[in-house]
């Protein structure tokens, strides 16, 4: 008798998520994000609108930042992944992640992991971004709450940081 599951295909998919190597057997037409958050338990990549539209679910691939409500877990394959909860080395918060809370760079948090993500990726691209880069580069992470000013000036402290200056 055929259960719910029976007629789903499931692949061996390994990618590396924040510095640990990992095999999984999963239906490859499963997003990303619902593999971090279901099926490994890191809630910390948010749901938000679930067609590419808002942010919150950015995460980094390959050092790129790519939403992850949108990509199908077959495309990770082999592949590096780093989420919010990978950004941490040895319990030291990532620059963007210090200077978002310098800065008071949030109010109801919910944008925030995707908006850091996406400040890590645009860094990595750019680590000397304007002011007009920064804000190019974030306007697609949307903030109901009304923190960009913040945002903006939490990137550019981070910017600072993560070239050595103070
Ligand atoms: Fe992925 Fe909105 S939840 S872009």
């Amino acid at each position: 008798m055929l259960t719910s599951n029976s007629n789903k295909m499931e692949e061996k998919i390994r990618f590396e998520l924040n510095g640990k190597k990992r095999e999984m057997l999963l239906d490859p037409n499963l997003t990303l994000l619902w593999v971090l958050r279901n099926k490994v338990g890191l809630s910390g990549t948010k749901y938000g609108c679930g067609l590419g539209f808002c942010g919150a679910c950015t995460v980094l691939v390959e050092q790129e930042a790519v939403r992850s409500c949108m990509l199908p877990v077959s495309n990770v394959d082999d592949k590096k992944i780093v989420t919010i909860e990978g950004l941490a080395n040895n319990g030291n918060l990532h620059p963007v992640q210090k200077a978002f809370m310098e800065h008071d760079a949030l109010q109801c948090g919910y944008c925030t992991p995707g908006m850091i993500m996406n400040a890590v990726g645009l860094l990595l691209k750019n680590p000397e971004p304007s002011q007009q880069d920064i804000i190019d580069g974030m306007d697609d992470n949307l903030c109901r709450c009304g923190a960009h000013v913040r945002i903006i000036k939490a990137i550019q402290t981070a910017a600072r940081e993560m070239k050595g200056g103070k």
